[in-house]
C-alpha cells in the first residue's frame, strides 16, 4: 500500500498540520510505502518569494525529520526535484471538466480571503491530481479540507481511464482521522495560517505558553463541573494525551474543583513533554544540512523511480509513445 501526502512550504507549521497531515503519516510508516514531498509547486500560487519558499521548503523538512519520519523507510522529496509531474498534469488537465474546478471550495475560499484568481490557483486540483496519481498513491492522508481534493483526483483518474480506455491510474482513497479531522486554533475556528489563530510546532516554549494561556474559556466557576467536549483547551489537550490521560482530565472536568487555568497549564506541560525529543532532534538536523541535503536527494531518486513508469503508461494511453 503506497501512503502519499503533500505538505506546503508556506509558512511555520502549526499543531493543525502535525495532527492532521504529518502525524498521522509517520504513524504509518511501518504499515505501508510512505512518500512526503513539500509541495513547492503549490506554494508558488501563494508565495512569490524566492527566498521565502527557499526557507521554507527546508523548515518542512527538517520538521518532518525531527518529527519522526524515517528516510530509511518513508520517501521524503521536494516536489520541485521531479518536475515532471507539470507533463502529467497536462495529460489530466485535458480531461478535467472546469465545472469540476470551478466547485473546489478551497479555490473559492482562496479568493474570498483576497488571493489574486491566477490560472495557477485555479488549476490547483489538477496539479495535485497529478502528484498523487503519479505515484500511485492508494492512499492520502490529509485534513478535511483537503478532502475534495481527493475526491476530484479520483474523478479527474477514472475519467482519463475512461477516456483513453486504459488502466492507467489506481483511484486513491483520502484518509481523515476523525479524531483530528479539524484542529481548532485559539479561537475556536480551523486552526490555519490564514486566521492568525496557530500555535507553531517549534515556536518558542514562552510564546506557546502565552498563547495557551490567552484561550478563551467559558465563566463556569473553578468549583463546578465542566463539559470538556465544549473546551478548546481539553481539544487540544487530548491530541497530546494518550487515552488514559485524556480520560483522567475528562474526570478532572466533570468532577468540578478543576479550573480551565489548571487545564491550560497540563496542556503545556503536555505539550513540553511530547515534544523536547522533537526539538533535540530538530536543533542537531539544523546544525547538518548536508545530510537533510543527502536525504532529501536520495528520496528525489526513489520519486523519479516510481514516478517514471506512470508517466510512460499515460504518454502511451493518450499516444505520446
Ligand atoms: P493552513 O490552513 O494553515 O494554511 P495548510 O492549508 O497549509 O494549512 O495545510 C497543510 C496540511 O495540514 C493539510 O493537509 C491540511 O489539511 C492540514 N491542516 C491544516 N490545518 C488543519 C487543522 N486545523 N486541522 C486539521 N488539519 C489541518
Ligand atoms: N494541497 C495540499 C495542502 O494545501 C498540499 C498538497 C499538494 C497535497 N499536493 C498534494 C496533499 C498531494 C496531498 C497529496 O495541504
Amino acid at each position: 500500500m503506497r501512503i502519499l501526502t503533500g505538505v506546503q512550504p508556506s509558512g511555520h507549521l502549526h499543531w493543525g498540520n502535525y495532527f492532521g497531515a504529518m502525524k498521522p503519516i509517520i504513524d504509518r510508516q511501518d504499515q505501508g510505502e510512505v512518500f512526503v514531498f513539500v509541495a513547492q509547486y503549490h506554494a508558488l500560487t501563494t508565495v512569490h518569494d524566492a527566498e521565502k519558499l527557499r526557507t521554507a521548503t527546508r523548515d518542512v523538512a527538517l520538521d518532518f525529520l525531527a518529527c519522526g519520519l524515517d528516510p530509511a523507510k518513508a520517501c521524503l522529496f521536494r516536489q520541485g526535484d521531479v518536475p515532471e509531474v507539470h507533463e502529467l498534469a497536462w495529460l489530466l488537465s485535458t480531461v478535467t471538466p472546469m465545472g469540476l474546478l470551478e466547485r473546489c471550495h478551497s479555490y473559492k475560499d482562496k479568493l474570498a480571503r483576497g488571493i489574486p484568481a491566477s490560472h495557477g490557483l485555479f488549476a490547483y486540483p489538477v496539479l495535485m491530481a497529478a502528484d498523487i496519481l503519479l505515484y500511485q498513491s492508494d492512499c492520502v492522508p490529509v485534513g478535511r479540507d483537503q478532502k475534495q481534493h481527493v475526491e476530484v483526483t479520483r474523478d479527474i483518474a477514472a475519467k482519463f481511464n475512461q477516456t483513453f480506455g486504459a488502466e492507467v491510474f489506481r483511484l486513491p482513497e483520502p484518509l481523515i482521522a476523525e479524531k483530528v479531522a479539524v484542529i481548532p486554533g485559539l479561537d475556536g475556528q480551523k486552526m490555519s495560517k490564514s486566521y492568525n489563530n496557530t500555535i507553531g510546532l517549534f515556536d518558542d516554549p514562552k510564546e506557546v505558553k502565552a498563547k495557551i494561556m490567552r484561550i478563551a474559556t467559558d465563566s463556569t466557576p473553578l468549583e463546578a463541573p465542566k463539559d470538556p467536549d465544549k473546551c478548546r483547551v481539553f481539544a487540544l489537550y487530548r491530541l497530546f494525551a494518550d487515552e488514559a490521560e485524556t480520560e483522567e482530565m475528562r474526570q478532572n472536568y466533570l468532577r468540578g474543583g478543576y479550573g480551565y487555568g489548571h487545564a491550560k497549564k497540563a496542556l503545556f506541560e503536555i505539550y513540553q513533554r511530547k515534544m523536547a525529543p522533537f526539538r533535540e532532534r530538530r536543533a542537531y538536523l539544523e546544525a547538518h544540512p548536508e545530510e537533510v541535503e543527502a536525504i532529501l536527494r536520495a528520496g528525489a531518486a526513489r520519486a523519479h523511480e516510481a514516478a517514471r513508469a506512470t508517466l510512460a503508461a499515460a504518454r502511451k494511453a493518450v499516444g505520446l509513445d
